[in-house]
Order: C-alpha cells, then structure tokens, then sequence
C-alpha cells in the first residue's frame, strides 16, 4: 500500500478516539494519511494529536485563506486515492445523501471523484432510524463502501449495532477494497461494446427509434474497463452521462454504429448491447417532409446487422463476440437460434414482453453459448455486468 494516499475525514462522535489508532495502524502499513476534522470532531480530538500521529496537517475550515487557497477543497480530494469517513455520524451520512455542502469536510465529500469508504458510529436508535437506513441505502447506491457498524455495548450505556469497527479490521477492509480495485484481469485485452438505441431519420427532424436507454451496454463498457479491457462504447443516442472507459463515440444511425465498430477493430471482445433499428428509410427526405392531405407511404430498407457482420467477419474477427437477444416469446429457442444465425459466441436473451427491461434497472437474463445455457434470474443492470464480465474473464484467461 506503499504511497497510497487517504484523505481521512473524522466526524463528531466519541469513536473518534478510534481514529487515531486507525491512522497509526494505516501508516503502519505505509498509507499517507491526511485529515479533516469537522467542527464537532474536534470536541472529541485535537488537531495537535491528529497531526502528531498522521504527520501531516490537519485541515477544517472551508474558508481558510492558508488552508485553502482557490479551489483547495478540490484540491484536497484530488491528491487522495481514497476518502475514508471515520467515524461517521447519521448527520454527515445524511449530508452525504442530501449533497449539503456547508463545511470542508461535507463540501469535499461532494467534490470528489475519488472511492468513499463510511465507518458509521453513532446511537443504535440513531443508526436503526429510518432517515438513518434510507440514507445508507442511497449511499451504498450511488457506490459509497461501508464498514461497519458493528454490534455492542455503546458509549451511552445501550447495546445494539452502531458501534464503530476496530482499528485493525478497517484497515484490513480498506485493503481488501484496493485489492479488488487494483484486480485487472483483463488488462491486455481490448472490447468494444454498442449500446443504446439507433435513429434512422425520415427527414431531417423526424426519426424512427426504440425506447432503449443504454443501460445495460453502458455498465458492460464500465466494468469492462474497471477490469482494464481497453474500451471503445459505442452509443447510440441516451441520456446517459459519459461513462469511464477509454474511448466513448457517439452515433446516430445503425450504419454509422456499424462504421465505428469497424473503426475500432481490431478488439479482442465485443458486445452488441445495442438495439439497433433492424430497418432504415430508404427514400430519406432531404428537408422537413410537409402534409400533404394525402396518406403517405415510407419503404424500409434493411440495416446491416452489426453483431453478424462482426462475428462473420473472415479477418479482425473479435475472439469473444457477444449480442444480446430482446424477445417477447420462445426466448430460450429464438436466443439459440439467433446463436447460430449470427455467428457469434454467447447470446444474452431477454424478455421483453410487458416492456420490463428497457429503460429500466434491471434485467432478466437466459444465457447461451455454444455449449451451454444457464437462467440467471431476475438482477441489476449492474449485477447482469458484472456476472458476464466475469464469465469473459474466465474465458480469455483459459
Ligand atoms: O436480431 P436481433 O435484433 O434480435 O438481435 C439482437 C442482437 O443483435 C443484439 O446483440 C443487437 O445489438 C444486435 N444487432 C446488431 N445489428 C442489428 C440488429 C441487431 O448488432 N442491425
């Protein structure tokens, strides 16, 4: 853990003694800790023992010329790899979960990027209180660890869970947490995966396209990258933020998605999460198509279907090609034979009959390879990503 930097923000409760002995067994183990103290933290600890056991200085207040120069609350959270809150009390949880931002430490929690590790200690009536139990699960949601709390007698005399964990077992938990973010099996590897929906344009304002969201595709290019694949996403048009992969390239229409795939070869994955329009217009009108009084006729033309073309490609053909196989019956038989059809590797069949899968956070999956099919039942968006980037792992890796 040689260098790793935590950014150590200690909060008003009287498990902050805990905190001390936290950063010492941090150092212990190489970390460089620098902390924060809010306001009522320092009812409870000094800053001199904080700085004589961190050696570094200490820092709470927001509007510190010396502390903070410009900007230096982002700053701050910038040079760390890691914000640690311990203990953390049901008000700064909920601070969190709310974006409040109205001292240092809360303000840098809100301008970070960085992992958020929370160590809750507080009153077990506290911590069972259901504003308390509704922040926590918006924390954990928006991706935020938690450690702890645990069960035990408490400062106040009662006995229940809330009590902050030990010393010793944060620190093992924190480096099992960069243990599992520095795991990049896939790190010789390049993917590229297509999400979203595609429009094909009638005229230059109107368009026929689907209701997907790009969810799923999105958090296949997420994960894929997190286990260091190289990933190019290719997305039709969401609403969704740009994700963190290598390279992000945003289209409209099925034969550009089919352009940029082409684009991005050679790859060693590929994922074809999108739901491209299985047909384009083929008499596309130049200017706004006006009324006319009359019925109007419009011919389709069939799109190139991209997992096919890449999958039958004689050269640069992706060692691993996957689609995906959105279906209102027979999903098991259709994902099969759409299998073979396409000539790819693994199909992910989803059934979308009652409209339960687009635009929505989770998925239902029936999976199908060559040699296999497995029914993975009814999971997050996320879990769906995690679960088969975890099969490509073991694949590649074979
Ligand atoms: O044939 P169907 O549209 O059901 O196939 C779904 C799979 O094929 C998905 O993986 C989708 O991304 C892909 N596909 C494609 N190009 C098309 C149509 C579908 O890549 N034109």
């Amino acid at each position: 853990m040689e260098n790793k930097k935590i950014l150590f923000i200690i909060t008003g409760g009287i498990a902050a003694y805990k905190s001390l002995e936290t950063i010492r067994e941090l150092r212990r183990d190489n970390f460089n800790v620098t902390c924060v103290l809010t306001k009522s933290g320092s009812e409870f600890v000094t800053p001199l023992s904080i700085e004589s056991i961190s050696g570094n200085r200490v820092y709470s207040e927001l509007f510190d010329l010396n502390e903070e120069h410009k900007m230096g609350h982002i700053q701050l959270s910038r040079m760390s790899d890691l914000i640690l809150v311990a203990p953390a009390t049901a008000n700064i949880i909920s601070k969190i979960a709310y974006g409040i931002a109205d001292d240092l430490a809360s303000t840098l929690l809100m301008a970070t990027d960085k992992p958020i590790i929370v160590v809750p200690a507080m009153n077990v009536r506290m911590w069972l209180n259901k504003s308390t139990q509704r922040n926590v699960e918006t924390l954990k949601k928006d991706g935020i660890e938690f450690i702890g709390p645990e069960s035990g007698e408490m400062a106040c005399g009662e006995y229940g869970e809330g009590r902050m964990t030990e010393p010793g077992k944060i620190v093992d938990e924190i480096k099992k947490y960069i243990d599992k973010q520095n795991f990049r099996p896939l790190k010789n590897q390049t993917a590229i995966v297509t999400a979203g929906p595609t429009r094909e344009m009638i005229d230059p304002v109107r368009f026929i396209s689907n209701e997907s969201s790009g969810k799923q595709g999105y958090a296949i290019a997420e994960m894929l990258q997190h286990l260091g694949a190289k990933t190019t996403l290719i997305s039709g048009p969401t609403s969704l933020g740009a994700p963190k992969v290598t390279k992000l390239i945003n289209v409209h229409s099925a034969d550009q998605m089919l352009d940029a795939c082409e684009a991005s070869l050679p790859a060693d994955i590929a994922v074809c999460a999108a739901a491209v329009a299985d047909y384009k217009i083929a008499n596309k009108i130049s200017s706004k198509f006006k009324k006319t009084g009359n019925d109007q006729k419009i011919t389709l033309q069939e799109n190139p279907d991209i997992l096919e073309r890449l999958s039958k490609r004689n050269s640069l053909r992706p060692k691993l090609m996957i689609g995906f196989a959105a279906e209102t019956e027979n999903l098991q038989d259709n994902a099969i034979k759409k299998l073979s059809k396409k000539g790819c590797d693994w199909i992910l069949g989803n059934n979308v009959s009652d409209n339960n899968v687009f635009n929505q956070e989770t998925n239902k999956i029936f999976f199908v390879t060559k040699q296999y099919t497995e029914k993975w039942g009814l999971m997050s968006k996320k879990e769906v990503a995690q679960k088969l980037c975890k099969k490509i792992t073991t694949h590649l890796n074979h």
